[in-house]
């Protein structure tokens, strides 16, 4: 496998396993920092591959692969988490520093594996068990209460791989559901059963940690998730608590040094109302919902709102280079998702995309160059304001902008 054309001046090569948007947006701050990114594609019109001028294509499960491409690189980290443990382990043995490492990134591969590690920790998590047949699941509900939700361990996304599931009649759709084709991720190991958390609204705390140790956190955020899918984040959270914020942020950062995570880590939280006398007297507080260990979702707002955006901190982080400023820029940002439109004619991004920038010129645009399909994301857009009470302007901004790509609103 031909390797990166490496730049002058001794700068290291990092190689991205996965061409999807979040490998593609790491590219913009590697440009700016002088480093060399490689990527490890699915395809040669992969979001990432579009955008990197080294961007092998070849199989993440393809051990052989995988392999001749860390050769060609100085660090390997990922866009995505469904790299097998097997390659990971070949990897290992062959001497690849990748962050994060299989250790770490074990507890965002497999929810049951993470459950366990965060009840081990001490960490407030939902009411939780593993079942393997119908008659567990009948019990859990039995002993939380129903409804519950049901979630495969490994390889889910965007709500893909969760199931709620209402009473103990309905177990048995469960069952047809698990047994499905194409159900993301292997059972062997059981499904993850949880109580369905009341929150009154979602949270993630972003944080970053090097391989010494070095950590930055971003401000906790608040994120809007529809039919399992995030639509919009608000940044930081309006009207978070400040005990609770810093106690979030406090997690993440224990999660990172605990689990060893290099890269970026977000920690997805429920908020839940919590009685007064807990948790610090608040009458607030929050269970973790998931991890993942890279770039996130609701860290796209950083990079137009943040002093240092998540993805050059990932890459300084995987570099072990030393951290930018995670703070915000602005008195709000909105993030909210380009999702792909079900209309008839909506394949016709460009025309709608000149509208939106003529529209309102503050509004910051990226697209990942992925062919359009109804629910995909295919962009986000981020609107920044530094009017204390702009919140509501920005998001109405935002949320326009988004829904005008979506082809949803036409004026
Ligand atoms: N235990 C739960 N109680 C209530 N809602 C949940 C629970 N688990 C997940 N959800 C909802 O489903 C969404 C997706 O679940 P999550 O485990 O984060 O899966 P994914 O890996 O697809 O992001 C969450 O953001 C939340 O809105
Ligand atoms: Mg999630």
């Amino acid at each position: 496998m031909a390797g990166p054309q490496r730049a002058p001046g001794g700068f290291p090569v990092v190689g991205v396993i996965g061409g999807g948007q979040l490998a593609r947006m790491m590219q913009g701050p590697a440009v700016e920092l002088g480093v060399q990114l490689s990527v490890l594609a699915e395809a040669p019109d992969a979001a990432a591959a579009l955008v990197i001028p080294s961007a092998p294509v070849g199989d993440h499960r393809d051990v052989e692969a995988v392999r001749a491409f860390a050769r060609t690189c100085d660090v390997v980290t990922f866009d995505h988490e469904h790299v097998p443990p097997d390659v990971l382990d070949a990897l290992v043995a062959d001497g690849v520093a990748l962050h994060p490492s299989p250790q770490a990134l074990r507890f965002a591969q497999d929810k049951l594996a993470m459950r366990e590690r965060l009840t081990t920790l001490g960490l407030p998590c939902p009411r939780w068990a593993a079942a393997h047949d119908a008659d567990a699941v009948r019990a859990f509900g039995d002993e939380v209460g129903w409804p519950v939700v049901a979630k495969t361990p490994r390889g889910g996304y965007d709500g893909k791989g969760v199931r709620v599931v209402d009473g103990p009649d309905r177990v048995d759709e469960l069952s047809d559901w698990l047994q499905e084709a194409g159900r993301p991720g292997p059972l062997e190991g059981g499904v993850l059963l949880e109580e369905k958390v009341a929150f009154t609204r979602e949270l993630a705390v972003l944080v970053a940690r090097s391989p010494s140790g070095q950590a930055a956190a971003w401000p906790v955020v608040e994120t809007v998730q529809v039919d399992g899918i995030c639509t919009e984040v608000l940044a930081p959270a309006p009207g978070l608590d400040g005990d609770l914020a810093a106690r979030a942020t406090e997690t993440g950062l224990r999660i990172a040094g605990e689990l060893g995570v290099t890269g970026v880590l977000a920690v997805e939280l429920f908020e839940v109302p919590g009685a007064p006398g807990e948790q610090g007297g608040d009458g607030a507080s929050y269970v973790v919902n998931e991890l993942a260990m890279r770039p996130h979702n609701s860290g796209h707002w950083s990079m137009d709102g943040a002093v240092t955006g998540q993805f050059e901190q990932h890459v300084r982080a995987v570099l072990d280079l030393p951290l930018g400023d995670p703070s915000a820029r602005s008195a709000w940002t909105v993030m909210a998702n380009v999702l792909g439109g079900d209309q008839p004619g909506d394949e016709e991004l460009y025309p709608a995309y000149r509208h939106v920038m003529a529209r309102d010129p503050g509004v910051k645009v990226h697209l990942y160059g992925k062919g359009v399909r109804p629910g995909r994301k295919i962009g986000h857009v981020n609107v920044s304001t530094a009017d204390a009470d702009g919140l509501a302007a920005a998001r109405e901004r935002a949320t326009h902008a988004a829904h005008y790509l979506r082809g949803t609103v036409r004026e």
